[in-house]
């Protein structure tokens, strides 16, 4: 069986499907929710999402593959956001439990395979600039996935977007205002809140703290309540090397709303794996969207072992432990915030705490998850199959 994930509408689709008349076939069909981080798919029912929609096999399914195929919309540098939540929601494929991979940080795979996979993207004149973002995203994507890039192609799409959309600069409309937008969909708990939190009380100004999670169904909302905002602080984690779907929904709805003008935008992002520069397709993700939007991309922080570090801004001496970097860097944040400046991207690390310590903690730390859910550590290690698909 192979495998295609696509975000074709009906139409398009349509010209092409005599072509995979075989194939198990993954479309839109408008009820896909978004991933909200809970893990449960490594440590209540490994290997299979716990959100019931339709959606919940994918791990399976792309174990069950042959190979897969991605048609995808180009979009800031990666998938559309319906690409990107079926991936995010397949993340079950691999197991929680982490290893050094290439120098770097990832997870032990789940099934034995290493799986073949074909990346297709449309898009209007995309530039060889835009190529290599792709193509170093979906590297990243299979280095996570233990996938194997089969081959990666581009068409041309003249029904898909291009370009920046007329921008009013009418700067004095905009209120002096700082936008913090949680778009964790761990909500209250999440680490990015924690970062937020941290960050908000240096900030000079009115400040509104908002939470994507709460306008999950209304999303249209948001982006009236964003229509003032001249500074914008985006926290959110990275999934699967990119952008969260829920936030890249977000991000389309700006640019294609009447939302224009001005508007500053700043990223805190974290993420599970130690090295903070595997962030770099994300903050690379928000720049593209900002320079197709019309808005300014200011930079931001990126924040390497983001679990722990969350934990650690409950400390009044952050600036002294491990977490140490994390306060230079939303100390720098704060700065160019206040000055309506930008920044260099700021990646930072942890600081004087071995990687192996951080995983030798982060291991040991799911099969305690597991045993909440009644699970025991051989059980994080299951291979579910689908029987029939
Ligand atoms: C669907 C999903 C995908 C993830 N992908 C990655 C990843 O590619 N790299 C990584 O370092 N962490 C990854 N993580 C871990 C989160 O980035 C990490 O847990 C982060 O601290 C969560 O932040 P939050 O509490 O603000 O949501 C992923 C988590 C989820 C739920």
């Amino acid at each position: 069986m192979k495998l295609v994930i696509h975000d074709l509408s009906n139409s398009e689709w349509d010209k092409i499907s005599d072509k995979y008349r075989d194939y198990e076939i993954i479309s839109d069909n408008g009820r896909i929710k978004s991933c909200v981080g809970c893990f449960g798919c490594w440590t209540k029912t490994p290997g299979e999402c716990v959100i019931k929609d339709g959606y919940e096999h994918m791990g399976m399914l792309i174990h069950k593959a042959d190979e897969v195929i991605v048609m995808s919309r180009y979009t800031y540098g990666g998938f559309s956001s319906f690409i990107k939540n079926v991936f995010d929601r397949s993340i079950g494929y691999v197991l929680p439990f982490f290893e050094i991979f290439d120098g770097e940080m990832h997870h032990k795979r789940r099934y034995p395979e290493t799986k073949p996979m074909t990346f297709i993207f449309r898009g209007r004149n995309i530039s060889e600039e835009d190529k290599e973002k792709a193509r170093k995203y979906v590297k990243a994507v299979c280095t996570n996935l233990h996938g194997e890039i089969k081959s990666v192609q581009f068409e041309d799409d003249s029904s898909c977007k291009a370009g920046s959309p007329d921008r009013s600069s009418d700067e004095a409309a905009l209120l002096p205002k700082t936008y913090l937008i949680n778009c964790s969909y761990r909500g209250e708990k999440s680490n990015t809140m924690r970062f937020l939190s941290k960050l908000a009380p240096a900030l000079e100004g009115e400040i509104k703290m908002l939470s994507l999670v709460s306008y999950s169904e209304q999303i249209d909302e948001l982006v009236k309540e964003l229509l003032p905002a001249k500074k914008i602080v985006l926290g959110m984690p990275l999934y699967v090397d990119g952008v969260p779907s829920a936030v890249l929904r977000l991000m389309q709805k700006l640019e294609s709303s009447d939302n224009a003008g001005a508007k500053k935008i700043y990223v805190i992002a974290n993420m599970g794996f130690y090295e903070s520069s595997q962030l770099t397709n994300l903050m690379s993700m928000v720049k593209s969207w900002c320079d197709e939007s019309g808005f300014t991309y200011c930079g931001g922080l990126a924040i390497g072992a983001g679990e722990m570090m969350g934990m650690m801004t409950a400390s009044p001496n952050m600036d002294k432990g491990p977490a140490r970097n994390i306060a230079v860097g939303l100390c720098d944040l704060a700065n160019a915030i206040n000055e309506a400046k930008p920044m260099e991207d700021f990646y930072a690390d942890a600081f004087k705490f071995p990687r192996f310590l951080y995983i030798l903690a982060a291991n040991s730390g799911w099969p305690k998850s597991g045993k909440l859910n009644g699970l025991k550590k051989k059980d994080l290690y299951k291979q579910p199959e689908l029987s029939n698909v």
